[in-house]
């Protein structure tokens, strides 16, 4: 079982680059308090088109890197590592691992009416069928379909994620969900969410977009909550870590969701 001590603690958030940013946003914004360690393996990145093997074992090796850093919990930010390699670092490593796929699916459980889900995602995340069993596991009966949406990260990256490429590129990944009659689509990727409008557009008004970002923000600030380790910090410490090109990180932090990242250090495993 997990030991937690030390509210002072910061919280390790890692994704397989900066796209994981998102959820650090949600946490900075629901926890102001907290200090965040954020790593983005940007060396490794995509996650999505490798095998599990291969995200299991980038997982384990960051993991056990912000263990060090004396992390209080960890948050895997990235959805294709959630469904791939919460197990492994929940057995090896001593702090309480979050991932996002089961915040995700609560707050779709929670969104749909007629009980048809969608859930689009990365390649490797979509095979691994977690949020269907995450899903199932909490409402049985539910219908879901799911399908990979992998040149999403790419545009996401490029900044074009509100123009005619974006928009083309959903009609051809989410037409054919559109006839499923869901009224709930998960967006189970970290560079999803950019792409809210665009995808809105496709699907249509009727379609409720479930981002996992603040349901894994909530489920973080209760468990800390629940073992009285709340940071009660004035002022909370950001730290950066990527395991290639700190200076595009640095950019598309920025690009992406206005955040102006300082120092971002270079750690690599090999
Ligand atoms: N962070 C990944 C995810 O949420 C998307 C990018 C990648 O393929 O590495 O699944």
């Amino acid at each position: 079982m997990a030991v937690l001590s030390r509210p002072g603690r910061p919280i390790g958030v890692f994704d397989s680059g900066v796209g994981g940013l998102t959820v650090f946003k949600a946490l900075k914004q629901r926890l102001p308090r907290e200090s965040l360690t954020y790593f983005g393996d940007t060396a490794n990145l995509p996650y999505g088109p490798k095998s599990a093997e291969a995200v299991r074992r980038y997982s384990l090796a960051i993991g056990r890197f912000l263990v060090k850093r004396d992390v209080k919990l960890l948050v895997v930010a990235c959805n294709t590592a959630s469904a791939v390699a919460l197990d492994a670092l929940r057995e090896a490593l001593p702090v309480p691992v979050v991932g996002v796929i089961e915040p995700g699916a609560k707050a779709a459980v929670h969104a749909t009416r007629t009980g048809s889900v969608g859930v689009i995602g990365t390649e490797a995340t979509v095979s691994s069928r977690a949020y269907e069993l995450a899903l199932k596991s909490l409402r049985p009966g539910l219908k879901i379909k799911s399908t990979a949406c992998p040149v999403f990260v790419p545009i996401v990256e490029e900044g074009w994620w509100d123009g005619g490429i974006a928009a083309a590129v959903a009609k051809k990944y989410l037409e054919p969900l559109g006839k499923d009659r869901l009224d709930t689509l998960i967006l189970g990727c970290t560079h999803y969410p950019l792409l809210k409008k665009v995808i809105g557009r496709q699907m249509g008004p009727k379609i409720e977009l479930v981002d996992s970002a603040e349901e894994t923000a909530r489920e973080v600030e209760s468990l800390l909550s629940a073992d009285q380790l709340l940071s009660t910090s004035k002022k909370p410490a950001y730290s950066f870590f990527a395991s290639d090109a700190p200076d595009r990180f640095k950019r598309l932090a920025k690009r992406l969701l206005g955040l102006t990242v300082g120092k971002v250090d270079i750690r690599r495993f090999d």
